[in-house]
């Protein structure tokens, strides 16, 4: 795992998008997973401003809620395409969101992987992390070796999501998401965190035991592995010190 702390969110928004605009360099047909919420938010809007060329990029997003049409306003599929698909010239046909109104959502979920692997997999996966460690919609006690499937939200998340539905009671209860297995399965993840509210699950994913209590801590067994945060995310991590001596300290070619 490699731990980068950054003085403020635009900071670390821009290493992230820095990753994106090499690996897109270097293949320019490269398959990223995405995130929504409020973590990815300045990383979409420097990207965007970046014009890069996203015209041969393939995504899949992590999840989206079961029971909203692609045009709810607090469908991730609005999201996505408010804050960064329209604002590129990324092919409809090459983006890839959970279906919230599937009729037959293990036969979707086990297309979606499918879908994943036809696409050779993905390249560069981006993560936020809920206060309770969940990554995608893996809430604790998510099997880590899951794949693409129907979730159940916690209250937590619920009421940690109520921002952007008016209320806690207009979140709905249930989710696609991929699954523990298959994120663990992208040649690269990067997992960004702001704020001190994600201090704790954050500290608990990096230094704490590989537990399904905090499903972001199985990147600690992915090969490629970068965790990006502000300092108040970083409050609690026992090792901080040595994070940042050894971000400030590597070689040129290595940096992000
Ligand atoms: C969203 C997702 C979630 C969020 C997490 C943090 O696609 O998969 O895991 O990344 O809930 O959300 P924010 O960024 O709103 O704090």
């Amino acid at each position: 795992m490699e731990i980068i702390i950054q003085p403020t969110p635009e900071a670390a928004s821009a290493i992230a998008a820095r990753m994106i605009a090499r690996l897109l360099r270097e293949k320019s047909d490269a398959v990223l997973g995405l995130a929504t919420g409020s973590t990815p938010l300045l990383l979409y809007r420097e990207l965007v401003r970046r014009k890069l060329d996203w015209s041969r990029v393939t995504t899949f997003n992590l999840d989206e809620y079961v029971g909203l049409a692609p045009d709810h306003p607090a469908s991730y599929h609005c999201f996505m395409w408010e804050n960064l698909f329209r604002q590129v010239n990324i092919a409809e046909s090459n983006v890839h969101i959970p279906d919230g109104l599937a009729g037959d959502i293990p036969g979707f979920c086990q297309r979606y992987e499918e879908q994943i692997r036809a696409a050779g997999g993905i390249d560069w996966q981006l993560l936020g992390i809920g206060t309770d460690g969940h990554i995608g919609f893996n809430e604790p006690t998510s099997s880590l070796a899951s794949r693409t499937r129907i979730k159940t939200l916690t209250q937590q998340t619920r009421a940690d999501n109520a921002r952007f539905f008016g209320g806690e009671t207009a979140v709905p209860q249930h989710v696609i998401t991929m699954g523990i297995g298959t994120i663990m399965e992208a040649r690269q993840v990067v997992l960004m965190a702001f704020g001190q509210d994600k201090a704790r699950a954050v500290a608990e994913a990096v230094e704490g035991p590989i537990t399904a209590m905090n499903p972001a801590s199985i990147l600690q067994l992915h090969p490629v592995a970068r965790i990006v945060l502000d300092e108040p995310a970083a409050t609690l991590l026992r090792k901080a010190d040595y994070y940042r001596w050894v971000y400030d300290n590597k070689p040129d070619w290595q940096k992000a």
